[in-house]
């Protein structure tokens, strides 16, 4: 009896690690890139294999020669060897390739018009491409964006070989999010390997403060209502008042069904930090993926700014931070998450482990030494009069590099990183052709992108009313004109690039 008690103890705590996965930082559980939902009107090839590309583990020390093995997938279901076609190329990001983009998304239709073969090759660090043995600090050097568009080069140029394409053959790069970043980026680094480039949500500037995340979510809000802008504020500084006495924090456990009672956090202000933060992680998730045509659970896809205004602008739930309260509610049910997990130290203590069996944390110590030592991105509230507060400054961001990956890894050192990213890519000013930009009013990462067309060999598309990387995602009946007008413009341009 008391073995079965165990046992059932333990099955459950397993359960509970695999599932305590929260957005941070503006990345989802897994990855930006979400998974498509399969094609409606095509038969899904469900049992794309996983293939290893040996790949050299440090591409800019000639004398180092160790290799690893990177996974990558292939559909050649609408490829004609005879007429040489196309080389569509998925690119891999923060999270594991979804095999699902094989055979689903709106890039199908482009391979099979034009007889393309599809490749996706998987990030190195992410998903099942481990280049070292573990994730400690010292073995996370080779994760740079350089290194990883080394690794797109040299796939490119031994698939060239290995399927004994034509010398003219042309590549054409797709991305969201980061990976999106890194199709604009092989474009420019690698304009002989890769002949265009669809750069979708992409963030092109690498800042350390990225305030103004938080201020399109502010945005997007505000277009369902300014009351509802309101409610979010006047709740975030109910919590304020409620943090000050002994009655208003018990309420506030209640409210926000947390874990651990905020009294013991009282003298951590790291935790405070990390609480407000989860508080506006709520509203980053639900902005940045509303309506996305992915495959996420049903519970998820229905959490849009809608249902979160309609509960904000709700008066019979109670005072503001009640109405936040019950967005934090619908937001741990579709987590399965049974209570609001503030701490700091745990936090910290979990992006720490150094195995690739910590599938807890899914990719994020990996994203979190990007951001330490390339990009930033740090979603910031540092202002009283700003929605979410004062309470997660650059600083609260920074102490997280440092708590992680060691001291060193301080605020001097992140400005030289972002500064040096920005040196070698160009930022805002980097000059290709053959790119398209596409973002969504709606979505955070657009304040990174481009999102007027400064060049006409490198326009930009911005649609009204959408969210993170949603031009992607298979078309769906909901979707807008701007939208589905979008898609159509993007293909035209694959089109004209392929005549080119
Ligand atoms: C979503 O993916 C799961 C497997 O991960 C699959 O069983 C399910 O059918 C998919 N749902 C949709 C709507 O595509
Ligand atoms: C070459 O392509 C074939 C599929 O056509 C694949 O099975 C094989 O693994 C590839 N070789 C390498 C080295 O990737
Ligand atoms: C989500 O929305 C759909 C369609 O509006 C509805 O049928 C379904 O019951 C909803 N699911 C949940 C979990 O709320
Ligand atoms: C407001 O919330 C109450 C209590 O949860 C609910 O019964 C009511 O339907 C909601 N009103 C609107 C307009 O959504
Ligand atoms: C790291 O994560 C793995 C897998 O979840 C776990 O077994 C291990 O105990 C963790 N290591 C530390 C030091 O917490
Ligand atoms: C805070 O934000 C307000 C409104 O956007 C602005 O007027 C003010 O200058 C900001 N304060 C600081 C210290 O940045």
């Amino acid at each position: 009896m008391k073995l079965l008690v165990l046992l059932m103890t333990a099955s459950f705590v397993l359960v509970e690690v695999n599932l305590s996965e929260i957005f941070r930082n503006g990345r989802t559980l897994g990855g930006n890139v979400g998974v498509p939902k399969p094609d409606k009107h095509r038969e899904n090839v469900a049992d794309v294999p996983d293939e290893w590309f040996t790949q050299k583990l440090d591409h800019f020390n000639p004398t180092d020669e160790r290799t690893w093995q990177q996974r990558y997938l292939f559909n050649d279901q609408y490829f004609d060897p005879n007429t040489g076609g196309p080389v569509f190329l998925m690119i891999g990001g923060e999270g594991e390739a979804p095999v699902e983009w094989m055979t689903g998304g709106n890039w199908i239709d482009d391979a099979e018009k034009h007889g393309a073969l599809l490749l996706q090759l998987e990030h190195r660090y992410y998903g099942k491409s481990h280049p070292t043995e573990d994730m400690s600090t010292e073995n996370l050097k080779y994760l740079t964006s350089q290194q990883a568009l080394a690794d797109l080069a040299t796939f490119i140029t031994a698939m060239n070989k290995n399927y004994s394409l034509p010398s003219d053959v042309k590549w054409i790069a797709f991305g969201g999010s980061y990976p999106g970043s890194l199709a604009a980026w092989l474009r420019f680094k690698y304009p002989h390997l890769v002949h265009g480039a669809v750069s979708s949500s992409s963030p092109l500037l690498a800042k350390v403060d990225f305030s103004n995340y938080f201020k399109v979510v502010r945005e997007s809000l505000a277009a369902y209502s300014d009351d509802c802008v309101a409610s979010v504020q006047q709740g975030v500084r109910e919590i304020g008042t409620l943090l000050k006495d002994e009655v208003g924090r018990k309420n506030l456990n209640k409210i926000f069904n947390l874990c651990t009672p905020i009294q013991e956090s009282l003298e951590k202000p790291l935790d405070i930090s990390n609480f407000y933060e989860m508080i506006a992680d709520n509203f980053g998730e639900v902005v940045q993926e509303n309506g996305a045509n992915r495959n996420s659970s049903q519970a998820n896809a229905n959490i849009t700014i809608d249902v979160v205004c309609e509960i904000l602008v709700n008066q019979t739930i109670g005072s503001p931070v009640n109405r936040l309260g019950k967005v934090n509610d619908l937001l741990l049910v579709t987590r399965d998450e049974k209570c609001m997990d503030y701490q700091y130290e745990k936090m910290i203590d979990s992006l720490r482990n150094v195995s690739w069996d910590n599938e807890e944390d899914e990719g994020d110590r990996q994203w979190m030494y990007q951001l330490c030592t390339e990009f930033g991105f740090f979603t910031t509230s540092s202002n009283e009069s700003h929605i979410f507060g004062d309470k997660f400054p650059t600083s609260f961001f920074i102490q997280q590099c440092k708590d992680i990956f060691g001291d060193s890894y301080d605020e001097d050192f992140i400005d030289g990183a972002v500064d040096h990213t920005n040196m070698l890519y160009g930022g805002f000013d980097i000059e290709v052709s053959n790119v398209v930009y596409v973002y969504g009013s709606i979505d955070p990462w657009h304040a990174l992108g481009i999102t007027k067309t400064l060049d006409k060999k490198a326009p930009a598309i911005y649609i009204e009313g959408t969210a993170h990387c949603v031009d992607l995602y298979s078309p769906a009946d909901t979707d807008s004109a701007q939208l589905t007008a979008a898609r159509q413009k993007v293909s035209q341009l694959i089109e004209s690039w392929l005549k080119l």
